[in-house]
């Protein structure tokens, strides 16, 4: 397997090699992709303030959430269907994420079995829950993650149904049929697969399956029903904050879905502020969408998230490579972490904070 220096790199040989509709599911993002861009110019628009004649020989990017020690605030946020880039699918990211000490979430259309993936990983495991018609479905989803150890749920709550992603529509693109969301049973996953000219098969099959009458009170419901934290993804305002943590979310991720759900939304990094001020400190705040270098990751814990989930990237390196090429790309948003670290005289989380962030407004 070629190594790369960069995820870009990794981005650019993934294109290469995956068929062009995969292509396009994994990296496209909602209606003219505003917000999908939004997100990497607000990374790069953030400078950092760097201090110097610190003492940084010793650098420690380590962390705990939930009770479980992560070797670096960096996880792989839940995505569906791996087994489209990677034959092994989320065994080989949990060997990945595993190898490198790092949290993954599973999704609620992982491709893999939860046990197995559980059997595969050697780091904390939670599991992403949609929330489906078929409210059964999702308990017996709880209770198969508790028996196999999963460490949290992630209830997403931007999804009332899929946004409208143009690649796929004019891609028409379903999911192969020997790429399957096996958690599930066929009669909720069999919409997934049905392909027509000028229809996104995922975003049909999510107005028939996803509950959209899903309100706080059931969030609630949900987190009564589990000895297991329940964080919120999908957030973007202080309001929303406030009420998950009114609604006993045990954590929240300032999400936009990288760009896939509401096109215009606010890019997540610049959201983040606000949710993590709302928190006050009464739950960990995780972010995502857009994060791919080192220096992304540092801007974000210096706003105030405790850690940040990978999505794309982590799936650029299983096409790349399987369990070692997202095991190399996790490896090196890691270094390049420690690197920002380093250079920026923060050698330890917590010296990260806001003063790092020039105020250029
Ligand atoms: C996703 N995302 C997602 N989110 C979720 O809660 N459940 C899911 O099943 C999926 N599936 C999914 C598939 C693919 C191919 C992508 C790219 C994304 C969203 C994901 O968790 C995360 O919010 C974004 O991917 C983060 O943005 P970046 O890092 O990809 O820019």
């Amino acid at each position: 397997m070629d190594t790369f220096l960069t995820v870009e790199e990794y981005e650019a040989a993934a294109r290469d090699r995956l068929p062009a509709d995969v292509w396009g599911y994994v990296y496209g993002g909602s209606g003219a992709e505003l917000t999908l861009r939004a997100n990497r110019a607000a990374f790069e628009r953030l400078a950092l303030r760097p201090r110097f004649l610190v003492d940084v020989s010793r650098c420690d990017p380590a962390t705990t959430l939930f009770g479980a020690r992560l070797s670096t605030p960096i996880g792989v946020a839940p995505m569906a269907f791996h087994r489209l880039v990677h034959a092994d699918g989320e065994v080989a990211t949990a060997r990945a994420a595993g190898a490198a000490g790092q949290l993954l979430v599973v999704s609620i259309f992982a491709s893999r079995s939860l046990e197995d993936i559980a059997a595969a990983a050697a780091g904390p495991l939670w599991l992403q829950l949609y929330w489906l018609r078929r409210r059964a479905v999702v308990i017996d989803l709880v209770r198969r993650a508790e028996a196999a150890g999963y460490g949290a749920l992630v209830l997403t709550v931007d999804t009332p149904r899929l946004g409208r992603r143009l690649r796929d529509v004019r891609a028409g693109f379903a999911v192969p049929a020997d790429v399957t969301a096996v958690n599930l049973d066929a009669a909720v996953t069999a919409g997934t697969h049905h392909a027509a000219d000028g229809v996104s098969a995922l975003e049909a099959h999510s107005r028939a399956e996803f509950d959209q009458t899903l309100s706080w009170a059931d969030l609630a419901w949900l987190c009564g029903q589990t000895a297991l934290p329940v964080l919120v993804k999908g957030l973007l305002t202080a309001e929303d904050a406030e009420r998950a943590l009114a609604h006993g979310a045990a954590g929240i991720v300032v999400s936009n879905h990288g760009g896939r759900q509401l096109d215009g939304a606010v890019a997540s990094v610049d959201a983040l502020a606000e949710v993590v001020a709302a928190a006050a400190g009464r739950c960990p705040v995780l972010l995502d969408s857009g994060v791919r270098t080192g220096a992304d990751v540092l801007k974000a814990l210096a706003l105030g998230a405790s850690a940040v989930l990978v999505g794309r990237p982590v799936l650029w390196g299983l096409a790349c490579g399987g369990a070692d090429g997202a095991r190399d790309v996790l490896g090196l948003l890691a270094a390049e972490l420690a690197d920002a670290m380093v250079l920026s005289g923060r050698p330890r989380l917590a010296d990260v904070d806001a003063t790092l962030i020039h105020n250029s407004h």
